[in-house]
């Protein structure tokens, strides 16, 4: 780590979906993780295989190296990324690492599940750090949730829909009315199953990660071999509408539950679910971990499972603990300043789109002027929706409800007060704001 500076010094092992997303996202948010963190995260080598592969973003060729090898023998380098998979040279690369002193960070579920044991056990003798909140769920920071915010619970339980690509699967099989097959070839298509899809369908990817999952709980590393995995290749359309029959969803479910006499169960089979549990609205791609402890409760951690950029999400979030415990900075506070956002906004000029209720007499030309003056303040009409008069209802009177357009709320507010102020109005309007939770 150079002093003057803090700048902590990066080796990316892989450059390939993680490790393009981890090298991209670093550059693209650097201001903020300075400014976030006092350091700069400076990758100054990368090992590829094929350096001349074109990667569909800018890379000064100076970075790369000719092998891993030249990364771990880098006195320079602080922290080594292994984003290149498998679980031979991963494991010679994150020994040789912590052995050579560096801190490393992975992504790698199958280097962990298979060989956890013995990799915690070089971390312990050589007093080095490993971080791989990326090897469990993509993007969901469960591993830390265990680790720090769990710290003071006893595990009863995790239930995990933690591989996207089965539950795509199931998902299509159970809202198309797709069989097995066809919904395989869409997720092919779509580019969420791997060429070879073969250890996301037979169970052992979500296998991997209910390892890694069980031994944060339960505190000792468990043998890969020690749990039961069945894939979805098994699961039928029939299954899927018999199942939504009898009010339940199928999903590949990964259950990990620590029993009173101290055994761990650790299973990962396709299986029927309330759908009335939250788990049973967990769709598509989407990841989530149900963890029952026995002083918070009931939590649920949802979110991608996968993908470049959730994943990258991840590594970055380690690569800054690592980088604070090198350049002995204070643990993170509980605020930090960073001057990039800052300006309030006011309530007026937020937007979204409305429901507007109205009780209006019941007369011709009356929606024409409610819509005379939402127009004057520039907001358009959805949709008009006039309930069936119920029993007892004065047949003068007419209940409206509106949903309008996205528009500033100022406008909004103006409008449903200049339409109260309207003769043929009899109740104050009731004005409700439409949240779509787009992301942005
Ligand atoms: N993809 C995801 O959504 C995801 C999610 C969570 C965790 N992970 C984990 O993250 C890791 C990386 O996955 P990925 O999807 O990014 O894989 P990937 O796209 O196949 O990329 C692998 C990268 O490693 C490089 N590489 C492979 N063997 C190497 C070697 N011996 N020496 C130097 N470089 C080598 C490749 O070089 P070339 O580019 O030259 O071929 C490539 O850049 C895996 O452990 C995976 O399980 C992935």
């Amino acid at each position: 780590m150079s002093e003057q500076a803090k700048t902590v010094r990066i080796g990316l092992a892989g450059l390939g979906t993680v490790g393009g997303g981890v090298f991209q996202n670093l550059i693209q948010n650097k201001e903020l993780l300075h400014g976030r963190l006092g350091i700069t995260l400076d990758v100054t080598a990368i090992a590829v295989r094929n350096p001349d592969r074109d990667r569909g973003f800018p890379v000064d060729r100076q970075l790369f190296v000719n092998d891993w090898k030249d990364l771990v023998a880098d006195p320079e380098i602080d922290i080594i990324i292994e984003l290149i998979g498998g679980t031979t040279e991963a494991k010679d690369l994150v020994l040789a690492a912590l052995r050579s002193g560096k801190s490393v960070v992975t992504g790698n579920k199958a280097l962990l599940a298979e060989h956890g044991a013995e990799i915690f056990k070089v971390v312990e003798e050589t007093g080095q750090a490993i971080h791989y909140e990326a090897a469990v769920a993509g993007g969901i920071p469960i591993i830390k949730t265990l680790l720090e915010s769990l710290v003071g619970n006893h595990i009863v339980s995790a239930y995990g829909i933690i591989n996207g690509t089965c539950n795509y699967i199931l998902t299509r099989m159970a809202t198309a009315d797709l069989s097995y097959g066809e919904a395989l070839k869409e997720a092919m298509d779509k580019g969420y199953a791997e060429a070879d899809p073969t250890l996301d369908i037979n169970g052992m990817d979500a296998a991997h990660k209910a390892v890694i999952i069980a031994s944060l709980a339960y505190g000792s590393w468990l043998p890969s071999d020690s749990m039961h995995v069945e894939g979805i290749e098994a699961v039928e359309l029939i299954d899927m509408q018999f199942a939504s029959k009898l009010g339940y969803s199928i999903k590949l479910l990964s259950v990990i539950k620590g029993h009173d006499d101290g055994s761990i169960e650790v299973r990962t089979q396709p299986s029927l679910i309330p759908l009335d549990h939250i788990l049973a609205s967990v769709h598509g791609v989407f990841n989530a971990i149900a963890v029952h402890g026995d002083i918070v409760g009931e939590t649920l951690f949802y979110g991608s499972g996968a993908g470049q950029n959730p994943t990258s999400s991840s590594v970055i979030s380690d690569l800054a603990d690592a980088a604070m415990a090198i350049a002995g900075s204070k643990p993170r506070s509980s605020f930090v300043p960073h001057g990039i956002y800052g300006k309030p906004v006011a309530i007026e000029d937020t937007t979204s789109r409305y429901y507007l209720r109205l009780e209006a007499e019941a007369r011709p030309g009356v929606l024409a002027q409610i819509a005379g003056l939402l127009a004057d303040h520039q907001i358009g009409i959805i949709s008009v929706l006039q309930p069936d008069e119920g029993q007892g209802q004065d047949p003068q009177t007419a209940q409206l409800i509106l949903t309008l357009h996205e528009a500033r709320y100022g406008d909004a507010v103006a409008a449903r007060d200049a339409i109260a102020q309207l003769s043929c109005i009899l109740d104050k309007p009731a004005l409700f704001r439409i949240e779509t939770l787009d992301p942005q």
